[in-house]
């Protein structure tokens, strides 16, 4: 059974599921603490954010590398050199490769009920489709786009009213919460995963989250 007690974070922007992490890893009883952030891009707020938390950081930029390749290795070599017992990829807007895929378990956070709306406009498709309820989606990573092995799933319904920018942030207060639970647990509990199914602790199979 697998544990998760040093986290890399992998950052595009604002950050605010790495803060909810970070606030939850203060109390040493949560299991878990972020030992590294890393990100895709320089002059972002979650870089700051891990920066006041006292956090080290790591920018590796697609375009500093000649190939995709070459940035996977290079993005794969940094994480380990942490030695993180987990990844999660928390609004990282970059599909990781087999570098790092193949050498560490990779959380994923989705604002949107996985398989429907993966990519990068999750929030937007959903809307733009007229769903009623939409919501979150923890995720083992695998190759493809929003694929993997879901861990855990909460909806929220869309309001009439509702743009993305509205819609986002109330799946994001849920998301948060969702995710800070789900980590906590995969630490505390430990955790398998067997084909697309992934088992927190004695949690048994179909049982939800
Ligand atoms: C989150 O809603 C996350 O699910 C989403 O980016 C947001 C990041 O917010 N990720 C994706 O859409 C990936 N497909 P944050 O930077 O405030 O944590």
């Amino acid at each position: 059974m697998s544990k998760a007690g040093r986290l890399v974070v992998l950052v595009s922007g604002s950050g605010t599921n790495l803060q909810a992490l970070l606030d939850a890893s203060a109390d040493p009883s949560y299991g878990a603490r972020v030992v590294a952030v890393g990100a895709d891009r320089e002059g972002i707020e979650g870089l700051v954010r891990a920066t006041k938390a006292g956090v080290p950081t790591f920018v590796e930029k697609l375009g500093d590398y000649p190939t995709r390749a070459d940035w996977d290795r290079a993005i794969a070599a940094k994480i380990a050199s942490y030695e993180p017992d987990l990844v999660v990829s928390a609004g990282f807007m970059k599909i990781l490769g087999a570098p790092t895929l193949d050498a560490f378990p990779v959380l994923n956070t989705h604002p949107a009920l996985l398989p429907s709306f993966p990519g990068a406009h999750g929030v937007r498709d959903a809307l733009a489709h007229g769903v009623k309820v939409t919501g979150c989606t923890v995720m083992l990573a695998d190759e493809g786009i929003d694929t993997g092995p879901i861990v855990a799933q909460e909806a929220v319904p869309v309001l009439p009213d509702d743009d993305e920018e509205t819609l986002h942030e109330r799946i994001k207060t849920v998301e948060r919460r969702l995710l800070v639970e789900i980590v906590g647990r995969m630490a505390r509990e430990g955790w398998t995963a067997s084909g697309r199914h992934v088992r927190i602790g004695n949690q048994s199979e179909g049982e939800s989250t």
